[in-house]
């Protein structure tokens, strides 16, 4: 049995590594504003907004094995639409907000076992997609920062990316809450289909695992193949 911390654990993709962690047996703390109500291995949730909140004064024990940072932005627009103000919030949640989570959380992963880290990052970071600027320069700053943590850390703290490409969350909805919006992104990808929180939730939970204690400093792409095939 080992001891997460999920930043982000009451919906979409930290919702569903929950499930899989509540399965397996693990137990796991969530910081989140909203409540994920109870579920199996569930040790504590800290209502708490990660960005705006001092996180100083939470106990989560003297370890944990591993932290997942959920919180994103998904803001598409024409680069001539998008604010400095669009960029600087982008970075905010994707990048310093996981800065801030880590320096406090560094201390209980250090005395973790095998302890691992998981962000995420986008498909559009590597294949460059129109409206995209904001979230691509900041999630690339993900990408920055798991490569460079990888390894500083190392060999005691494993850090890993995942890029998803679309996948059906709160976050996306927009993307997603018509048949033809739905349809149309299902034929972009190769393999016919948007992700599911599922989908990312199993490659997160395989790289906190010890399964993959000879991973780091990689960003997987779980995306339907988008980032690598044409057919
Ligand atoms: N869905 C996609 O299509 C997609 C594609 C590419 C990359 N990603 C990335 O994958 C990650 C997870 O995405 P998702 O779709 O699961 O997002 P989501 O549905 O918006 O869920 C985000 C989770 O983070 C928590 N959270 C957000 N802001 C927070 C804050 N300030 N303080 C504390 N908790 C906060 C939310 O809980 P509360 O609201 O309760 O606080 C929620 O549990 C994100 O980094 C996203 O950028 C997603």
């Amino acid at each position: 049995m080992r001891n997460y911390l999920l930043i982000g654990g009451s919906r979409g993709i930290g919702a569903a590594v929950a499930n899989i962690l509540s399965a397996q047996g693990d137990e796991f703390t969530v910081i989140s504003r909203s409540d994920p109500g109870s579920i199996a291995g569930l040790n504590q949730h800290i209502p708490r907004d990660v960005i705006l909140d001092d996180l100083s004064d939470i106990d989560v024990g003297k370890s944990i094995d591993g932290l997942v940072y959920l919180p994103g932005t998904i803001n598409l627009k024409p680069f001539r639409s998008l604010k400095t103000s669009d960029f600087e919030e982008d970075f905010k949640v994707n990048v310093l907000g996981a800065v801030k989570v880590l320096k406090t959380f560094f201390p209980h992963l250090k005395k973790g076992h095998l302890p691992s880290v998981v962000m995420y990052s986008t498909v559009a970071v590597n294949q460059g997609m129109p409206f995209h600027s904001s979230v691509a320069s900041a999630k690339g700053a993900v990408e920055g920062l798991v490569k460079s943590l990888a390894a500083e850390w190392a060999p005691t703290i494993r850090v890993n990316g995942i890029a998803p490409s679309l996948t059906d969350t709160d976050l996306a909805s927009r993307l997603l809450d018509t048949q033809v919006k739905k349809e149309n992104a299902e034929q972009r990808h190769p393999l016919r289909r948007v992700g599911e929180a599922s989908d990312i939730a199993a490659m997160t939970c395989f790289l906190l695992s010890e399964k993959s204690a000879w991973v780091s400093g990689q960003i997987i792409g779980v995306d339907g193949g988008l980032s690598t095939l044409k057919v």
